[in-house]
């Protein structure tokens, strides 16, 4: 794993420049392998990213050899705000030509928790094959507890070592308190690069932890993302520690 860290301003120049690299990413996925395979993350720190790829940026990616994923959802309907398909949609999906076969959000009409994990698992190894990698790139945020996707620290999930997808039960600590589905780190690590997302003043005490490779952020799930590939940090500067804020 090659790690690269990037500050910036503010959200806007962080997203700007987020949304050139996964250009570049695509255009060289396209080029090399005739298709670009984006796994998209929820939360909000991405939203803009998504904004500036569905406006500025449009005509700069192939989208008809595009195929998005998720790298988790909330276990809400598709209509619930709290939805990540939803956000994506509104930010991105809607306003590209992606056909809408290449879109594979998270089944959260399924029964139960288990079948949509299940479900997912099956589609997303339909959909991006099983050869050495999984996607060119996997989009992530980090909580302020260090979890990323909706692998949270301590939790069952982080053990997981063959399955692509697992249900997770409500974080009781972190908004939102509802069941997840998530991928795993079988599925991240197999992405090509890694590009993580990072706004908020309440992310300083983990970016800090993590920037500096202190010990004890070897517990944060953010830090044991490990491709085989680049793990490119973007960071803006409210997420900073106050004294690199200078
Ligand atoms: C989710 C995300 C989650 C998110 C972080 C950061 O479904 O909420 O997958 O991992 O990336 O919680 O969220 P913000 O970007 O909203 O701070």
């Amino acid at each position: 794993m090659r790690r690269e860290i990037r500050t910036f301003h503010d959200l806007q120049a962080l997203s700007d420049a987020a949304a050139q690299e996964i250009v570049e990413i695509a255009n060289n996925a396209v080029a090399s392998r005739g298709r670009f395979a984006l796994a998209l993350a929820g939360g909000s720190t991405p939203k803009r990213t998504y904004e500036l790829l569905a406006t500025e940026y449009r005509d700069d990616i192939d989208w008809g050899r595009t195929v998005i994923v998720f790298g988790d959802e909330r276990f809400v309907p598709a209509g619930d705000p709290r939805n990540n398909y939803m956000m994506a949609r509104g930010a991105l999906i809607d306003r590209v030509p992606i056909p809408a076969a290449s879109v594979h959000a998270i089944p959260t009409d399924a029964a139960s928790i288990a079948e949509a994990a299940d479900r997912y698992e099956t589609g997303l190894r339909a959909a991006l094959g099983e050869d050495e990698h999984t996607v060119d790139v996997a989009l992530l945020g980090v909580g302020a507890d260090g979890h990323t996707a909706s692998l949270f620290p301590e939790t069952p999930a982080l053990l997981e070592r063959s399955r692509w997808v697992t249900a997770v039960a409500a974080p009781t600590h972190i908004q939102p308190t509802v069941p997840r589905i998530t991928t795993t780190f079988p599925f991240l690590d197999r992405a090509r690069i890694v590009l993580f997302l990072v706004s908020g003043a309440d992310k300083r005490g983990v970016v800090g932890e993590i920037l500096s490779s202190a010990p004890a952020a070897r517990r944060y799930p953010a830090a044991m993302v490990a491709p085989a590939g680049p793990v490119i940090w973007m960071i803006d500067r409210s997420a900073l520690p106050e004294r690199s804020n200078a």
